[in-house]
């Protein structure tokens, strides 16, 4: 161990590979004791310098630290002290220091930590005393009372020291020095903000002669039976230890170590992510009693299946990083435990813990509230892909021994917990034989869990196939039997391996800004092909950091806001959760596509078929209602049976009274007949929709023939007109309307991502640069006639961008019809646009004036937005909406709040209507959808934040013929085929009248 007093040049530790050196104890679990203990959270003295090469002269324990800062432990340096202390830095893929493997740059901030504590006097009797250090980002040092007792890297693993030689008891100062770069940096390259700092707990444990060091209950579960299979390490000195499960009636002792014998726990409820049941064990020795939860499971891989007690698991997962916008990575259980619960009430199943373990008490909820986790290491060296994978440690002897260290911290910690079904080796490290040896290591200890590792393409040392942002088709030719489709990275012979394991899409669905679109097509695909077992989606929150504006309105900071030298922007708001906890559209969308109930209807009845893993649906109470043009005229309750998972059941429908001059919809909900740890009685689960309107004929559209050149001004209804301009609406000034082919572009339009699958004229290049570059947010307009007829307006304009030679022709015919003013559109294109387009929609600008229009009540489908490849959360009904919250306030501003299929709106100001707008079907039947909004797609698409929007000083209506979809090409696949929107020539056809 090296001496207290380091020359300030003696800094070759934070480029050695290894995983620490001192009095470091073995790996164990994390467990619940009755040993004493004693947090070391709390103030902290804190002084942070520029380099690693300061003396450590602060470990002495006579040290005066009274001009030191004060810091709180857990936190993270850069998120405390207003900028005092440095800034968060985010980079997804690239190292923020030069690719020196394993070098670091001098200028490496570290931060000295010291705090005094006393030793209970009680304590003079412990075997030993161990100093546990939860997660500290990245290499760590620490002395107690001037003595060096060792150094860890591996920021979000648990490690402990024996310290026993030196506390005493009484008085004690701990002195930690963090260094926020180090070896350990480039195996730590996860796509995340870099927060160093001690950010977990701090704990000092007594352990007591004859304690139980080491616990682990691994348990099994077949024909309704569970089993025990105990693992005690203790000193021989410790026996006899005794088991308990006093809901079991078990009461195992055992005599001596050699006695300890797997047992039969005789009838049990198995634990499963639905059913989360859990019996509490104590194991207990003359000197300390531990407490474990028992989970009754058995995961196996069975040829291409993932089981859990024998029955298939189909993964509705997210990916979960620990991020929070004012703690960083900073544990907080009451967050947490809300953030599982919403997950839950969003049929949200299983997490991945992407890229690392959690905090210990994750797991512990996760067990409790009931997922199934795929548990990863801290592992990823992604940044070594700019250099070609030279150099990667993953296939480097020198690092073995640190990529063995990493897996072992990991399993050792959570092998407890019944919720973990599957250990991850970590992400995005390249393959190499560090890799392999890992498994081998987990392999060899927990024979019980498969492992997974999404580098490993060719399947030589992992259990199942997984794969990221594999498209819909290639999930489908991975799941197809006798399918020869190249897989990546295989050749045949390794393809045709990899099709006979479990198939897991450990990322999809890439949740950045508005999307992704498409989510439904890979949830088919797991009912028609039983190898694929679902997938996470990434993922599950923004990882904003809270900032504010020069002006003082607070945002979500991201990638570049804190002047980073390299960074990635906003690809780290990319979650389904906004960084404060809201839950964005897709979110929704997830909750009804992975609904574990459906519905189908057929004549006169419903059928309902449970897809859950194994609970049945007697937690579940069917709720119907009969709604006309959104005004409930019938309602009750389903009589259902109970129906097994797997199972179906047919029910007639109740009587649907059907309305002659109404939409006629039908709803039913399956919601909770009582309350759960994580959600009310009558929470929605599933929920389907039944149009039953009875047919109505569309009035056709007058053609007239009494056309003559207009000139001056035109009142027709609710309208007037100046020079064949639309001046003013239900006595409000107007402006347009005008064609709008330009949406603020969303983060997968702006994705350039080469997909395999897109049209060859896109890939590689963003829609949203394809749209910039054709001019569609710079549109012109050319007045080509304006003629009148009676009770009638036409005019015809050409639009067109600088500097292109493709144009539409805008035909617009006003109309009265008796007391409603028609106004029909029909856009048509010129040949030669070669890209998708966004929208084709028609903008209304209505200037605030004294009333400004603010909200808005509409007939269609809501509540909330939807494009065409995101439909399956929205339904008919009757919803209002002010413009303020009208849109999503994703964290760089963009397209949002297209609600689709309108039938009727109702503008309004203060509460009152000021116009009324109904929209006609197209001859195909097609409806056209809108949004309200502040802001014109041209000033979204400039701002970088939402506090960079103007002041509004109008609403914006757009009534959209269609939407392009949403796809998810921000990181993963375009928009499908059928779901693009091509230039084409479409109709609108509106009425408004005033209210
Ligand atoms: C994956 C990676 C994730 C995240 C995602 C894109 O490649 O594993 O950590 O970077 O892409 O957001």
């Amino acid at each position: 161990m090296s001496s207290s007093r380091t020359a300030p040049e003696d800094t070759a530790y934070v480029a050695d590979p290894a995983p620490g050196h001192g009095a470091l104890r073995p790996a164990r679990s994390w467990l619940h004791s009755d040993a004493p203990a004693l947090s070391l959270n709390g103030p902290w003295r804190f002084r942070l310098s520029p380099t690693a090469r300061v003396a450590a002269d602060f470990a002495a324990g006579a040290f005066d630290d009274g001009g030191w800062d004060t810091i709180p432990v857990p936190s993270h340096w850069v998120l405390q002290g207003d900028g005092a202390y440095g800034r968060p830095h985010y980079t997804n893929v690239q190292f923020p220091f030069p690719i020196d493997p394993p070098h670091v740059p001098d200028e490496n901030p570290t931060g000295d930590y010291r705090r005094r504590f006393t030793v209970p006097a009680e304590w003079a009797g412990a075997e030993r005393v161990v100093l546990r250090f939860d997660g500290v980002e990245s290499l760590f040092r620490v002395w107690v009372n001037g003595e060096e007792v060792g150094a860890a890297s591996g920021s979000r693993l648990a490690h402990e020291f024996d310290v026993t030689a030196a506390v005493r008891p009484g008085d004690n100062v701990v002195a930690v020095r963090v260094h926020q770069w180090s070896a350990a940096s480039y195996v730590e390259d996860q796509d995340q903000w870099w927060l160093p700092g001690i950010f977990r707990d701090v704990t000092l444990h007594a352990r007591p002669a004859g304690g139980i060091e080491d616990v682990w209950l691994r348990t099994g579960f077949a024909a309704g039976r569970g089993g025990i299979d105990p693992e005690i390490t203790a000193d021989p000195a410790a026996f006899p230890v005794t088991l308990r499960v006093p809901e079991l009636g078990i009461e195992e002792v055992w005599a001596t170590p050699a006695d300890v014998a797997p047992l039969d726990a005789g009838a049990v409820q198995p634990w499963t992510a639905e059913q989360p049941r859990l019996y509490e064990a104590t194991v207990t020795s003359a000197a300390e009693t531990v407490t474990v939860r028992l989970g009754f499971r058995t995961v196996e891989i069975r040829g291409d299946r993932f089981l859990v007690n024998g029955r298939r698991v189909v993964f509705h997962g997210m990916n979960r990083h620990e991020a929070h916008p004012e703690r960083g990575r900073v544990f907080d259980e009451e967050h947490a435990r809300a953030d599982l619960a919403r997950m839950k009430r969003f049929n949200v199943n299983a997490i991945r813990t992407s890229h690392y373990p959690p905090h210990p008490r994750l797991l512990d909820l996760a067990d409790e509230l009931g997922f199934w986790v795929v548990l990863e290491c801290d592992l990823e060296t992604h940044g070594f892909d700019a250099v070609g994978w030279t150099g990667n440690p993953s296939d480097d002897p020198a690092w073995r021994e640190a990529y063995l260290d990493r897996v072992e911290r990991t399993v050792e910690r959570d092998k407890n917990h019944p919720s973990i079904v599957m250990w991850s080796l970590g992400n995005e490290a390249g393959s190499g034989d560090n890799l392999a040896a890992m498994s081998a290591w987990v392999h060899a200890r927990d024979s019980g869990r498969p492992v997974h590792y999404e580098g490993d393409y060719t399947g030589d040392y992992t259990d199942v196939y997984s794969r990221m942002y594999a498209s819909v088709r290639e999930s489908e030719q991975i799941g197809t039997d006798g399918s020869r489709a190249p897989l990546l990275g295989c050749t045949p012979a390794q393809g045709a391996r990899q099709r006979t394991k479990p198939f897991v899409l450990c990322e999809y669905a890439h949740a950045m800004g508005n999307g992704p679109g498409g989510l439904d097509a890979y949830e088919e695909l797991t009912r028609t092909h039983p190898r694929l077992h679902g997938g996470f989606v990434w993922e599950w929150r923004d990882h904003g950091i809270a900032a504010t504006a020069p002006d003082g309105t607070p945002f979500f900071a991201y990638g570049g806001d804190f002047g980073e030298v390299v960074h990635d922007g906003n690809f780290v708001m990319d979650g389904m959760l906004l960084s404060d906890d809201v839950p964005t559209p897709s979110l929704h969308e997830f909750k009804a596509v992975v609904q574990p109930v459906r519905f189908t209807f057929a004549d006169g009845v419903v059928e309902i078929a449970n897809q859950r893993h194994s609970a049945d649906t007697s937690d579940l109470r069917l709720c119907w209602r009969v709604e006309h043009d959104g005004a409930v005229v019938a309602d009750g309750v389903l009589e259902a049976p109970v129906v097994a998972a797997g199972g179906t059941a047919v029910l007639p429908l109740p009587p649907i009274p059907v309305a002659a001059d109404a939409e006629t919809w039908f709803t039913v909900d399956a919601v909770l007949a009582s309350a759960t740890a994580w959600a009310d009685a009558g929470h929605v689960v599933a929920s389907a929709q039944l149009d039953r309107s009875a047919p109505r004929p569309v009035p056709a559209a007058r053609a007239r023939g009494d056309w003559r050149p207009a000139e001056g001004t035109l009142a027709l209804g609710v309208a007037e007109f100046a020079g064949g301009s639309l001046v003013r609406l239900a006595g409000r000034p107007v402006t347009g309307p005008r064609l709008e082919l330009f949406r603020a572009p969303t983060d997968n339009d702006e994705g350039a991502e080469v997909d395999p699958d897109a049209d060859a004229n896109v890939a590689g290049a963003s829609h949203a640069a394809l749209w910039r570059r054709d001019g569609l947010d710079r549109l012109t307009t050319r007045r080509m006639s304006v003629e009148c007829a009676d009770g009638a307006l036409r005019t015809v304009d050409r639009v067109s961008a600088a500097n292109s030679g493709r144009w539409v022709t805008v035909e617009s015919v006003w109309s009265l019809d008796g007391d409603a003013l028609e106004l029909r559109v029909e856009a048509t294109p010129s040949r030669g646009w070669s890209t998708v387009w966004p929208r084709i929609g028609i903008h209304l600008e209505l200037p605030d004036g004294e009333r400004p229009v603010d909200g808005v009540e509409w007939f269609g489908t809501g509540p909330l937005e939807s494009y065409p490849d995101s439909m399956r959360a929205a339904r008919t009904g009757r919803f209002a909406a002010g413009v303020a919250e009208w849109g999503v306030p994703y964290a760089r501003p963009q397209e949002s709040g297209h609600r689709s299929a309108l039938r009727e709106l109702t503008l309004t100001s203060g509460g009152t209507g000021v116009l009324v707008v109904t929209a006609l079907p197209d001859t195909r039947g097609r409806r056209p959808g809108f949004t309200l909004s502040r802001h014109t797609p041209q000033q979204i698409a400039r701002a970088g934040h939402p506090f960079e929007l103007p002041a509004g000083t109008a609403s914006h209506l757009i009534v959209d013929a269609a939407q392009h979809g949403l796809g998810s090409r921000a990181c993963g696949p375009d928009v499908a085929p059928e779901f693009a929107l091509r230039p084409e020539a479409r109709t609108l056809r509106l009425r408004l009248r005033a209210v």
